[in-house]
């Protein structure tokens, strides 16, 4: 019996050493020290053996175990050894080989426009403040001193969501908005940046939708000598520090007074040309002293404080800096038109 169990041992030993996948030596793993196994199998007759034979062929037989388990972890090393190292010589990468070019984006010339100015204006201690695209006609137009039967109200002009709400037609309410917010204490200073919605059929010059940058400074000594000074000084940051402006009278609800504001003609330098339309000068915004009735509805003393505000179209505005000649380029996102703006 002690013969069969060694000569058992040899032969399992030789199995093992041979084998060559870790999924076959699990299989002799189970064939040998499995309950069904042959050594179990042989010690089945240990019940005819003396006591003292059989504590022999105990000790004989977890030997044998032993040294079949110690053989199945050292063959175990060494499969899993030989698969890793087969593994990194199989996926070696080549550092060598050129990469993969990933597209690179940038910033749309639109939002290009929008942070440089917005950082013009926060150098100047103005704060960015954006509301809400739907708004109410409260803030849209009633609270900015818009009369009921203004013609800005008209549905030609607005797209209305229901009879009290619709998509803002300039970035002006922020400008109520914020007044309400201060609870009649200034200063206040912010610029607002945000999309605006009109009923206009889109063209080279118009868009449904486009960008206004809305500018308020309230406080108790400002006059229209700030507005202007701003406002130079923003043209000659965006357009070059030869640009000189002009101020026309003009009418909004919300100001009093109102102007238009021109910048010098940056193609020709102010002599006539097809980009000025030979006038030397280029509208570039709104603006005007914030109406009294506006700071009032807001919860400002009109007696106490003042303040200018202005807004601009930031498509116009990009359009002139790059020579742009029609709107719909910003929106149809040809790629050809965007890579231009580096
Ligand atoms: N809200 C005006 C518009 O959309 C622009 C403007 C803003 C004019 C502020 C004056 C002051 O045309």
């Amino acid at each position: 019996m002690l013969e069969q169990l060694k000569e058992l041992a040899q032969v399992a030993e030789a199995e093992i050493k041979a084998v060559g996948t870790l999924d076959e030596l699990n299989d002799l793993r189970v064939k040998y020290l499995g309950k069904k196994g042959p050594i179990q199998e042989v010690m089945k007759n240990m019940k005819s053996l003396t006591p003292e034979a059989r504590k022999h062929a105990g000790q004989i037989s977890n030997e044998v175990k032993r040294t079949l388990s110690d053989a199945i972890t050292v063959q175990k090393e060494a499969l899993e050894l030989a698969e890793i190292t087969k593994q990194l010589a199989e996926e070696t990468i080549d550092v060598t080989l050129p990469g993969k070019k990933t597209m690179r984006g940038r910033l749309h010339p639109l939002n290009a426009i929008v942070a440089d100015i917005e950082a013009f204006f926060i150098g100047l201690g103005y704060h960015i403040a954006e509301g809400a695209e739907v708004e109410s006609d409260r803030y849209n137009f009633e609270l900015l001193n818009l009369p009921q039967d203004h013609p800005a109200r008209d549905m030609q002009d607005s797209f209305y969501i229901d009879v009290h709400h619709l998509l803002r037609t300039h970035t002006s309410p922020i400008q109520v908005r914020t007044l309400e917010k201060a609870c009649g204490q200034g200063p206040v200073k912010i610029l607002c940046p945000g999309k605006v919605y009109r009923r206009d059929d889109d063209d080279a010059t118009h868009s449904h939708q486009f960008m206004q940058i809305e500018g308020l400074v309230v406080d108790t000594h400002i006059t229209m000598a700030d507005l202007k000074g701003t406002l130079e000084a923003l043209v000659k940051h965006l357009f070059g520090p030869e640009r000189e402006i002009r101020m026309r009278p003009s009418f909004f609800p919300f100001t009093e007074p109102s102007v238009e504001v021109d910048v010098s003609c940056f193609a020709c330098g102010g002599d006539g040309c097809s980009v000025c339309k030979q006038t030397g000068w280029i509208e570039i915004l709104g603006a005007g002293m914030v109406h009294p009735n506006v700071l009032k509805m807001s919860g400002f003393d009109p007696e106490m404080y003042q303040g200018f505000a202005f807004g601009m179209g930031v498509e116009r505005i990009t359009m002139l800096k790059y020579g742009v000649e029609d709107i719909r380029h910003f929106y149809t996102n040809d790629l050809r038109f965007l890579e231009q703006f580096k």
